[in-house]
């Protein structure tokens, strides 16, 4: 079948012709849009290198999240900036804490929208670490302690789900067990199974307040190098009861989300990261990309690698896009 008798061109004449063998369609409901929280009133205060991403207080997000679902995105994945960080991140599980007064208004005054709680410690220590410090290093199984302490009081709260992120062992199957203990066995998890250790969380820990005040997070977060571990992480998680498994972040590892598709039936979600978008945007800006058309391209090869789902900055635009014709 070659040439002349096989003409690929033939199918990609016009725009119809082109959707109609498509092999893979982003869709609204692909998207989860992360939002940042914090306290007080009136407050909307843009991220300086995530430009139309904002730290608000909980008038405002909730204003912001009716809208997020009138453009028909289902879900949002919520991060808090707390009043005050301390050595055990106590705010992180308190039950007048900024997610979890968050957790309630959302609740209370935005319909059929799914809340998706990031659990994490680092937004909440003074150290800026995703759990609690020992002997100058986090130390894995009490940090697990206090995951599960976080997860349950983001449950009750009214988060939809949660989403621990901070890549210690074993957290999953601790988070599951105390969720169950307290009566929320019906609140699944989205586990950040492979989270690489990435520079491009550079504009989110702006944004969530949150770098590590002494070295890094190499010793829990994966090292790039790696595609079988990731593998392993992934099937520790799903045998702890994970409910969604994620890979993050997403473009620059788009064949860890493709070998993820292929070895597991699991859900797959995959983080389309701050710095990935903060690129986008300063490209855009500076006339060197056409920002909407790069924006639809990286989600939908996001999707084509294998990604169920795309929590992504560029949830709202994607979704404005979408309707429009220019996609
Ligand atoms: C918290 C957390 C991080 C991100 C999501 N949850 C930061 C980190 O691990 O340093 C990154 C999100 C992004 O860059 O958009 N642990």
């Amino acid at each position: 079948m070659y040439f002349p008798a096989y003409r690929p061109r033939r199918l990609r004449k016009n725009r119809q012709l082109r959707e109609m063998i498509a092999e893979t369609s982003l869709a609204v409901d692909d998207l989860i849009y992360p939002m940042f929280v914090t306290p007080g009133k009136g407050v909307k205060k843009e991220v300086k290198s995530m430009p139309g991403i904002y730290q608000q207080s909980v008038d405002n997000l909730v204003r912001e999240a009716k809208e997020v679902g009138k453009l028909g995105v289902n879900s949002i994945l919520l991060f808090g900036i707390p009043e005050h960080k301390d050595e055990l991140g106590t705010e992180g599980y308190a039950e007048d804490g900024i997610i979890q007064k968050a957790l309630r208004e959302l609740k209370k005054k935005v319909k059929d929208l799914i809340v998706i709680t990031d659990v994490c410690m680092c937004e909440y220590t003074s150290h800026g670490h995703c759990g609690i410090i020992k002997d100058g290093e986090v130390d894995n199984d009490e940090t697990v302690e206090y995951l599960a302490r976080m997860a349950v009081s983001h449950a009750e709260a009214g988060a939809d789900m949660v989403a621990p992120s901070d890549m210690m062992d074993g957290r999953v199957g601790v988070i599951r067990d105390v969720l169950d203990e307290s009566g929320f066995e019906g609140i699944p998890i989205m586990s950040y199974s492979a989270k690489y250790a990435s520079s491009f969380y550079g504009p989110f820990r702006d944004a969530a307040e949150s770098p590590p005040q002494f070295g890094d997070r190499r010793g829990y977060q994966m090292d790039p190098p790696n595609v079988r571990e990731a593998m392993r992480e992934i099937a520790l998680d799903i045998d702890e009861g994970a409910d969604i498994i994620m890979v993050k972040p997403a473009l620059p590892y788009l064949d860890i989300i493709r070998a993820a598709r292929e070895e597991f039936n699991h859900p797959l979600a995959a983080y389309n990261v701050s710095g990935e978008y903060s690129m986008v945007k300063a490209a855009g800006k500076l006339g060197w990309i056409d920002e909407e058309l790069v924006t639809m391209e990286i989600l939908t090869s996001i999707k084509r690698a294998g990604a169920d789902m795309i929590l992504t900055y560029h949830a709202k635009e994607a979704a404005k896009i979408l309707k429009s014709s220019r996609k």
